[in-house]
C-alpha cells in the first residue's frame, strides 16, 4: 500500500513537472546540489581555486581569475559549461579530480545557464552554515574561557576504542580535554561499531554526523553527552522521534536539521533547550506555524529556515495550480 501511495505520489510530481513551461530548471533542487556536491570544496569558503568561488550568487557571477564565468542565456559562452563538458583527463575539465559529472547533470547546468541562469537571491550554498561554523569555532577556541575536564578511565578507554576504528576524537584545542569528531567521511560501518564507545566520551563538545546514515534510534547512544555544544545532522535519516534524545543535552548551541524528514512535532521535542542559539531547518518538514511555536519557548534562538526558497515554491505550485483549473 505504501509503496502504491509513492508511485501514485511520484506519478502526480511527474505530471506537474511536464505541465512547466520547457521544463524550467529549478536551481535550489536540481543545480545547487550539484555545485554542492562536485565544486565548492574548491571554490566555495576553504579554496578558491583559479580565485573563482562558486557558492553564492554574486561570487559566481563575478567570475575568477579568467574573469566571467557564466553568461545568463548562452551556455556556449559560459567557462563553466565549457569546463564540465570537456573530456575526462582534459587538464582543464572540471571537476578537476574525481569523477567528470555526467550527461544529465552538465545538460542540466547548460539548460540552466540557457533558461537566464536564475540563482534566488540568498541561496547560498554550504557557506552559511561553514561562515557561521568557523565563527563559532573561532569562538570555542578561546581556551581561556573553558572549565578544566578530567577524562575519566572510561572515557580514555572509549577515545582508544575510537581511534582503533580510524575515529580521531580531536581535542578542540591544545593542552584541553575537551573534543570534537567528525563522521561524516566515515563508512556506515565504522559509525556502526563507532556508536557503543561514543557513548562514554563525556568531554566531547563537537559532534558531526552530517550526511551519515545514523538513525533515530542510535541517537540513544549519544543520549548522555551531555557537554556537547554543537551537532551536526544534516542530509541523515533523523525523523522527530530521534530528537527525544536530544532533550537533555542542555548545552546545545547549535544544532543542523537541514535535510532531514523533522516536522513541528520534533521542534516540540527540543523547546527546551535553553541554550540553543542556532537552528537550521532548511529542507525539512517544519512549518511556519511550528516555527514560531518554537521562537516563543526560544525568543533567542537564530532559526534559519531558507523560506525564501519556500516562497518561489509555493508560487510555482500556484502557477502549476492555476494551470490545471483551466484545462
Ligand atoms: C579538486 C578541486 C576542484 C574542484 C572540485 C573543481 N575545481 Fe574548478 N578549478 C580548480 C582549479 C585548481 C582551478 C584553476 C586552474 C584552472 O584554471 O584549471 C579551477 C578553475 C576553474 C574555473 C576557471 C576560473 C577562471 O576564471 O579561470 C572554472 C570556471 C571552474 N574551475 C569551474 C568548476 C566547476 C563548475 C566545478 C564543479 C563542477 C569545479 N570547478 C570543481 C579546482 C577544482
Amino acid at each position: 500500500m505504501k509503496n502504491m501511495v509513492l508511485i501514485v505520489a511520484g506519478l502526480l510530481m511527474l505530471g506537474n513537472w511536464e505541465a512547466r513551461p520547457q521544463n524550467k530548471v529549478d536551481f535550489v533542487k536540481e543545480i545547487q546540489p550539484i555545485l554542492q556536491k562536485s565544486c565548492v570544496e574548491c571554490h566555495g569558503p576553504e579554496k578558491q581555486k583559479g580565485k573563482l568561488r562558486l557558492d553564492s550568487k554574486e561570487a559566481t557571477f563575478k567570475g575568477g581569475k579568467d574573469g566571467v564565468v557564466i553568461t545568463p542565456g548562452k551556455a556556449d559562452k559560459s567557462e563553466v559549461y565549457r569546463r564540465i563538458t570537456l573530456p575526462a583527463g582534459d587538464d582543464d575539465v572540471m571537476p578537476n579530480k574525481g569523477d567528470v559529472l555526467t550527461k544529465a547533470q552538465t545538460d542540466l547546468i547548460r539548460d540552466w545557464i540557457n533558461q537566464g541562469a536564475e540563482w534566488p537571491d540568498g541561496a547560498v550554498l554550504a557557506s552559511v552554515a561553514k561562515k557561521d561554523e568557523k565563527a563559532e569555532e573561532a569562538k570555542a577556541v578561546e581556551v581561556p574561557k573553558l572549565p578544566d575536564y578530567k577524562p575519566s578511565a572510561a572515557e580514555l578507554k572509549a577515545i582508544s576504542k575510537l581511534e582503533s576504528l580510524g575515529v580521531a576524537a580531536r581535542p578542540i584545542a591544545m593542552n584541553v580535554n575537551w573534543r570534537e569528531i567528525n563522521f561524516r567521511a566515515q563508512g556506515a560501518d565504522v559509525l556502526d561499531k563507532a556508536l557503543l564507545p561514543l557513548k562514554d566520551v563525556l568531554g566531547l563538545v563537537d559532534l558531526n554526523l552530517g550526511g551519515t546514515k545514523i538513525k533515530d534510534a542510535d541517537l540513544a547512544n549519544i543520549k548522555g553527552l551531555i557537554n556537547l555544544n554543537r551537532l551536526h545532522l544534516e542530509n541523515t535519516p533523523i525523523t522527530d522521534a530521534g530528537l527525544v534524545n536530544l532533550k537533555g543535552l542542555a548545552k546545545l548551541n547549535y544544532l543542523n536539521l537541514y535535510g532531514t524528514a523533522v516536522s513541528d512535532a520534533g521542534l516540540k521535542q527540543i523547546e527546551g533547550l535553553a541554550n540553543l542559539k542556532h537552528l537550521y531547518l532548511w529542507q525539512t518538514k517544519t512549518t511556519e506555524a511550528g516555527v514560531a511555536n518554537l521562537k516563543k519557548s526560544l525568543p533567542n534562538l537564530d532559526i534559519s529556515t531558507g523560506a525564501e526558497f519556500k516562497e518561489i515554491a509555493k508560487k510555482e505550485e500556484k502557477k502549476d495550480e492555476k494551470k490545471e483549473e483551466k484545462k
